[in-house]
């Protein structure tokens, strides 16, 4: 049996209609730019994370440079977020002009400790950007009374968390609704994926929308009029209907991913080796990875390479350990926590049209290694 980390074939049959006709229509109106599907997905996916203001950009990675260009950086000043996460949320604190600081993670989410981010707090600190890694939200309930007291935004990272919720007193707080600015990506691989490169900034800070606007064309919102330098991020006409196309199905998507995780989480149980995902009890985690950590991981990803099982190492080097950032002045054992993740993690098969026959084949071959 061949089970691959992802199977967006499957997700494309199940919709292929619906989307191919909404393709064609736009390829009959040839009208390409930004236009009417980017202001309605702006709409659903800001009203999605209860945010009021969505701006679509070109992607995930823009959707997070530009509201750090929104804020102004200056060279000197510091944005704090997580060590073990995807390359861009610490690339693009660099681009925009300011230095990444790093915080350590919780051992048990893998998200960014509050803790952590309070040590790391200076004078020189002008935001910080909790990363929802793998698909449940960082301890937001901490951290915004943290950046509240320091008078400095709180930037979520929410490209992997679309739909994802906490509980905060009581109440569902969605992905992108307590930050003043969130970012979130339609990479392809992304639970609600695009057919190319795509992102959206979700804000509740009215004059950090006005901003992004403004700087993904260019820096100003009238033709040729530029007050000041921004670039080209307008998010196509063409990912934003195959977007709008996608999202009815995105609740039922995330769910279905639950009840994998779920499941292996039944089929793993018992086995000393492995340490399946752990829940915040507060959150609804939307799965977009489901990351076990394991004992001998290397080992554990060869074999289930040979067994014909698609499986990935999310992710292999802790940012504060990349060349690129040498010059910061990180050392090994910095992140012991991170480093730790970025030895034992292992993202297994955990998308939707998975069938329980595919992720039986996962579970015996993971218990066949470790023979039990
Ligand atoms: C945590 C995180 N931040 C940022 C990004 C950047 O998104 P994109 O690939 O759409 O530029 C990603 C995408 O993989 C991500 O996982």
């Amino acid at each position: 049996m061949k089970v691959p980390l992802l199977d967006l074939k499957a997700q494309h049959r199940s919709i292929r209609e619906s989307v191919v006709a909404k393709v064609l229509e736009l390829a009959d109106a040839q009208l390409f730019i930004l236009g009417k599907p980017v202001e309605e997905l702006e709409t659903r996916i800001a009203e999605l994370s209860h945010a009021r203001f969505g701006v679509g950009v070109a992607s995930g990675t823009d959707a997070l440079l530009l509201p750090l260009k929104a804020l102004d950086l200056k060279p000197g000043d510091e944005v704090i977020t997580s060590p073990f996460t995807f390359f861009a949320s610490a690339g693009a604190i660099h681009n925009a002009g300011a230095r990444p600081v790093f915080a350590d993670i919780d051992p048990v989410t893998f998200n960014i400790d509050p803790a952590a981010v309070e040590a790391a707090i200076t004078p020189r600190t002008r935001a910080i950007m909790p990363v929802h890694l793998f698909g449940q939200m960082a301890a937001m309930e901490r951290l915004g009374p943290l950046a509240a007291r320091h008078g400095i935004p709180l930037l979520e990272d929410a490209a992997q968390a679309i739909g994802a919720r906490r509980r905060v007193d009581g109440a569902w707080r969605a992905a992108g609704e307590l930050g003043a600015v969130t970012g979130f990506s339609f990479f392809p691989s992304k639970n609600l994926g695009g057919w190319g490169d795509g992102g959206m900034v979700v804000a509740n800070d009215e004059r950090i929308a006005a901003r992004v606007r403004s700087l993904r064309t260019h820096g100003g919102l009238q033709m040729y009029h530029h007050d000041e330098v921004g670039t080209n991020s307008r998010l196509d006409a063409l990912q934003a209907v195959v977007l709008l196309a996608k999202l009815p199905h995105l609740a039922a998507w995330s769910a279905a991913r639950r009840a994998n995780a779920a499941r292996y989480g039944e089929l793993l149980r018992g086995l000393s080796a492995v340490r399946a995902p752990v829940t915040d009890p507060a959150n609804e985690h939307i799965f977009h990875q489901y990351v076990i950590e394991a004992d001998r991981r290397d080992e554990l990803q060869a074999h289930l390479k040979a067994k014909d099982i698609g499986c990935a190492v999310y992710y292999p080097l802790a940012l504060h350990l990349q060349p690129c950032f040498r010059y910061l002045g990180y050392r090994e054992g910095a992140f012991p926590v991170s480093e730790a993740a970025t030895r034992r993690v292992l993202a297994l098969p955990v998308y939707p049209e998975l069938s329980q026959a595919e992720q039986q084949y996962v579970a015996e071959t993971i218990r066949g290694f470790y023979g039990t």
